[in-house]
Order: C-alpha cells, then sequence, then structure tokens
C-alpha cells in the first residue's frame, strides 16, 4: 500500500506506540482488501459499545486500548450501551446485575479516555458535536452501526464503509482508514433501480420496503431508490431497515443524495405496495403485547415532541428511547415530564436490543423494522405495526 510520510513516520512511532499500532491494523486490513492508498478521516462513531454485546472480549479490547495510552485523533462519537445511565433498571424493561453495570461503566470510562463524546446514540447526526463540525458532502468518515453508515451516505454525502466496532475505534486513533469500497466514486454509482409507484409516508412501511428492497438487491454497487419518501422518521427507517440484512452501505436517492446523478441506469425493478403491505401485515401483531417500543433508530427532538402530543396515557408500557442530548433538550422543554404523567418510560443512551430486555420473556410490537428483526433474532416475541396503530393499541 502506498504511504505518505507523515504515515510512514506514525508506523515508525513519532506520535506514540498506540497510534503506530492502531495505523498498523489499519494498514493491513486494507492491505489484505486490496485498498491501494488510506484516506484521512474527519469523523469516526463507534458502534459495538454495549457491554451485553461485546462482553468480556470487548471490555478487555477497548480497556487495553485507552490503558496503552491511545487517543482519538478525530471527533468520535458513540452508539448506546445496554441501559440508561440514570436507570440501571428501567422498571420492569432493564435490569442488571451490579458486576455489568460496573463493566459497562468501564467501557464508557475507557472511551471517554480516549476522547469520544458522551453521545450514547445510533442517530449520531442529530447531536451538537456532530452539527458543528459543519462536514461536507464528499468527506470521509469511519462509521460503525450500519442505520448510520447508510444515513451518512445516502443522505449526508458522507463516505463511509460500514466499519465493524474495533476498525472505527482504531481508524479513529490513527485518523485514517482504508481508501476502499464506498470511499471510491465508482463503488458510489448506482446501476439497479427500484421502483415504486406510491409515496411512502409511514415509517413502518418505509422499513419493510427498506427490508424488501436489500433483500432484492443482488447487483454491483449501491441500488436507486425511484419513488419518494417523505419525512424524516420514514426516511431514517428504511435507510435502517437497508442497512439489516447484507452488507449494503447506501441507497441512492434522487433529489436527496449528494453524489452525482448516475448517467445510466442498466436494470429497473418494482416494488408493489401490496408486496410491502401483505409483507407488514405477516408480523403484525395478533393480540395485546407487553411492551410498545418506539425508537429504533433514536428519535430526534422534532419526532419525540410530536409522540409527546399523541401518546394516550395507558396500562400497556410503552418505551420510547433516545440519546442523552435529545433528552436534556426534550426535558428542557418540558416534554418528558408529560410523558412521566402519561406513564411512558423514556430511557436515554440505549434501546431494546442492545440491552438485557431480551431476557424477561416480555412479547413487544415496534414500529422499526430494525427493531424488529434483532429482537427476533434474540428470541423475543416481537410483531412490526405501523406508529398509528401502536398508539390505538394503547388508547
Ligand atoms: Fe439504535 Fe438500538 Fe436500533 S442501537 S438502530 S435503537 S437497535
Amino acid at each position: 500500500m502506498y504511504l505518505t510520510k507523515e504515515e510512514e513516520n506514525i508506523l515508525k512511532g513519532e506520535e506514540g506506540w498506540a497510534k503506530a499500532k492502531a495505523l498498523e491494523v489499519v494498514v493491513r486490513v486494507g492491505e489484505a482488501l486490496g485498498a491501494e492508498r488510506l484516506i484521512e478521516i474527519k469523523h469516526a462513531h463507534v458502534s459495538g459499545v454495549s457491554y451485553e454485546n461485546i462482553g468480556e472480549a470487548g471490555l478487555k479490547f477497548i480497556e487495553d486500548l485507552a490503558l496503552s495510552g491511545a487517543k482519538f485523533s478525530v471527533p468520535t462519537s458513540v452508539n448506546p450501551i445496554s441501559f440508561d445511565l440514570d436507570y440501571e433498571g428501567l422498571p420492569g424493561l432493564f435490569k442488571y446485575r451490579r458486576e455489568d453495570v460496573d463493566k459497562q461503566i468501564r467501557i464508557l470510562r475507557a472511551l471517554y479516555s480516549m476522547g469520544a463524546k458522551p453521545t450514547l446514540t445510533c442517530a449520531p447526526y442529530y447531536e451538537n458535536h456532530f452539527l458543528e463540525l459543519d462536514l461536507k458532502p464528499g468527506d470521509s468518515v469511519a462509521w460503525g452501526e450500519s442505520s448510520a453508515v447508510v444515513y451518512a451516505n445516502s443522505v449526508l454525502g458522507l463516505k463511509t464503509n460500514r466499519e465493524g466496532g474495533p476498525i472505527a475505534l482504531l481508524a479513529s486513533v490513527a485518523g485514517r482508514t482504508y481508501y476502499y469500497g464506498m470511499h471510491l466514486d465508482e463503488e458510489r454509482r448506482p446501476r439497479t433501480a427500484y421502483e415504486i409507484d406510491w409515496i411512502v409516508r409511514d415509517e413502518t412501511e418505509a422499513g419493510v420496503l427498506g427490508a424488501l428492497l436489500a433483500e432484492r438487491h443482488q447487483s454491483e454497487g449501491p441500488p436507486l431508490l425511484s419513488g419518494r419518501i417523505e419525512g424524516e422518521g420514514p426516511l431514517r427507517e428504511f435507510l435502517a431497515s437497508v442497512g439489516v440484512e447484507g452488507d449494503l452501505a447506501m441507497v441512492y436517492l434522487p433529489g436527496v443524495s449528494r453524489d452525482k446523478e448516475p448517467e445510466a441506469i442498466e436494470k429497473r425493478e418494482e416494488i408493489s405496495r401490496e408486496e410491502v403491505n401483505s409483507m407488514l401485515e405477516e408480523l403484525s401483531p395478533t393480540g395485546p403485547v407487553d411492551v410498545i417500543y418506539i425508537g429504533c433508530p433514536h428519535l430526534s427532538l422534532t419526532e419525540f415532541e410530536k409522540l409527546v402530543h399523541k401518546i394516550e396515557k395507558t396500562e400497556t408500557k410503552v418505551l420510547l428511547t433516545v440519546s442523552p442530548e435529545v433528552y436534556a433538550s426534550a426535558k428542557m422543554r418540558g416534554l418528558t415530564e408529560k410523558l412521566e404523567r402519561k406513564e411512558v418510560l423514556v430511557a436515554k443512551g440505549t434501546c431494546l436490543v442492545v440491552s438485557s430486555f431480551w431476557r424477561l420473556g416480555l412479547s413487544v410490537a415496534t414500529n422499526s423494522y430494525k427493531a424488529y428483526f434483532y429482537l427476533k433474532r434474540k428470541g423475543v416475541r416481537v410483531y412490526l405495526a405501523r406508529t398509528q396503530d401502536l398508539l390505538k393499541m394503547v388508547s
């Protein structure tokens, strides 16, 4: 691999042992993939930080890295962890042994000692620290968390591969990643278009559409979606479920994506509304459930505010998940208090999927295809339903 003088010096240890080791791994992985050079990154987002998911091996890796003196070279945000730091046991939904809580906190301490921002969210693009960076389309970043990666490439015009948690960490320390995959314009050129003949305005419909598109897309390059998805929530749910199965890192969305319009499309296929609706119907709840879950990926402040006005007081547990930053803003506006009065639970910096929720044996209905997919995989009895139908279930 071609290395600049500066990169050679880093490898020689001129900027410290830890940075040299981090760069060495990035170079090795890049060489294995056939990358010709490295590319500097402007931001990193680290996933795989929930102790529930990464266990002892993950804790050791992150702690060892911090103990070796590693520091992040670029602003770095962090994905959700296994519980809300204010309630280790959110009433009836997350329950932890003291030792697991301590281990999660050790992971956070290690990340923060290297310079990570305490974001604890899978939607880093809503965070102030990220918005203040004023990144430009075409800038390269190293993000883990598939939903955020697909959003970054498809909507923000940032360039990132779907990095595993450890590689995003090491790339952040090295300040670089391999110039490969989604960092190359050629790899971002769609060749197949999927046409839809209706305007998608519903989050759950958008999620199912994303799952069908990802399942069907086998050809090279990212798929292009020819049709409209309206609204922040539906767009985010669509992109999150595109990232669930397979290895897609981008969907080209005409009028939204910041990459150059493709000159030619080689193949066109259709996805019908009937297909989407019949899949959604198949996954719908057949009776009452224990928990209603909204907030995968984490909600924006605007979406949170809309829900506050729509949700009624209920016997069924309703859980919303957001980032700590969105929670703090919502609290300042009195929104969390309104939800407390309705006995709606709000957890920040975590979610049902990365927590120990699956162990409780409770059933769930959610509007998020991604949450549906992963909770199902963990053995939870889970159903998918449109937000409006979930809200009817609680009223
Ligand atoms: Fe985020 Fe958890 Fe969903 S990390 S994308 S809320 S599975």
